[in-house]
């Protein structure tokens, strides 16, 4: 016995990834659905062995599935992830659409994943923003050890964060700038190729980016909303993997060594810290891997009781597919879904 599950998205880049990582875990599947918008409908994608035809999100019965993952960005979540979640199915919805929604868990499997049990609230389950995935795997573990006060972060994004459009433009800049062609930005608001963009998402009237302010609100959503954090997110000529310069102040003094112990031990982490060229990772180094990698984990002399770190993930893994994956089995393990289930109600 398996799930009825469809992915929507399934032509995007964390919807290819979603299709992959769910034959990679053999994540029990009786029969997977690839949907998209109306202009992809009978384009093939690959699942497993096999290839599946897209169908269009308009034509698709949502009640004949048991299991959504969702990745079309916030407005077809908007759209959608109520009305399907109403239908039957558990969504596990990897756009900011939900992700504030007090009736909707927002997950981390390695940080709050008592939250399962929330999910029939509306049948909809909130998969965090990519920087927020990777930042609160490697901040649980430390905070369980030593309370967290306030943490500074800077995000080296890559461009995958941002789409198929966003892999496009890096790779079309960066032939156009070699061959004296057309390098005007499109996607981004200015040249990403050979640059670096200190703006990701919209301005707010604070000075900050709604990127920048979801980091701390799924923070605190997920991990304690006592934590003081400021952020800066910077997107970074890289096609996958997020990086994170990571400054920790704690309520009691904690050696790197100890850090290093507390992370290594921790689910999701590799620690990866020598002070040589192979001891430390780079978004390259990570991309198509699994964990979270934490380097240069050093004193921060600046401030009573103070840890730096770097981090980085697979954005497209840990910081969207796997981990609306391991929503799924986390659902699957805790019996909110079984095999047999079908349908479920809403509890509210
Ligand atoms: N990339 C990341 O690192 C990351 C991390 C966390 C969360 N997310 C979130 O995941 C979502 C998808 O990101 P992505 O990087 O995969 O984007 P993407 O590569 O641009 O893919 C977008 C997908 O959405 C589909 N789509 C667009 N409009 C649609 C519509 N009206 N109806 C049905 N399907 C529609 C597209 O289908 P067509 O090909 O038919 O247009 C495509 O399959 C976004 O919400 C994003 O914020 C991304």
């Amino acid at each position: 016995m398996g799930y009825r599950v469809a992915v929507v998205g399934a032509t995007g880049n964390v919807g290819r990834e979603i299709l992959a990582i769910l034959e990679e875990v053999n994540f029990p599947v009786e029969k997977m659905h690839a949907i998209a918008s109306r202009k992809s409908k009978g384009v093939e994608v690959s699942f497993g062995d096999s290839t599946i035809k897209c169908e269009d999100i308009e034509q698709f019965d949502f009640s004949s599935v048991d299991l959504v993952l969702m990745s079309a960005g916030g407005g077809v979540s908007r759209e959608w992830s109520e009305k399907i979640g109403k239908a039957g199915p558990i969504v596990i919805d990897n756009s900011s659409a939900f992700r504030q929604d007090p009736d909707v868990p927002l997950i981390v499997p390695e940080v709050n994943p008592d939250d399962a049990k929330l999910a029939t609230k509306k049948n909809i389950v909130a998969n965090p923003n990519c920087s927020t995935a990777q930042l609160v795997v490697a901040l649980k573990p430390l905070h369980d050890a030593a309370k967290i006060k306030r943490v500074v972060v800077s995000t080296y994004q890559s461009v995958s964060g941002a789409g198929k459009e966003g892999m496009d433009e890096l790779w079309n800049q960066t032939k156009a700038i070699y061959g004296l062609g057309d390098a005007t930005p499109k996607k981004f608001p200015k040249q990403i190729a050979f640059n670096v963009i200190p703006y990701i998402g919209s301005f707010r009237d604070d000075g900050y980016t709604d990127e920048e302010a979801k980091m701390w609100d799924e923070t605190h959503k997920m991990l304690d909303p006592s934590i003081k954090l400021t952020v800066t997110c910077v997107r970074v000529p890289v096609f996958v993997g997020h990086s994170e310069a990571v400054t920790v102040e704690f309520d009691r003094p904690i050696e790197p060594d100890e850090a290093r112990e507390i992370l290594r031990e921790a689910p999701g982490i590799l620690v990866v810290d020598k002070q040589e060229h192979d001891g430390y990772i780079t978004p390259v180094d990570a991309a198509g891997e699994h964990a979270v990698y934490v380097s240069r984990i050093r004193k921060d002399p600046t401030v009573e009781h103070g840890l730096s770190f770097w981090v980085v993930s697979d954005n497209l893994r840990k910081g969207a597919a796997l981990n609306a994956v391991q929503i799924a089995q986390l659902l699957d393990e805790t019996g909110v879904i079984s095999p047999k289930s079908g349908y479920r109600t809403l509890t509210v």
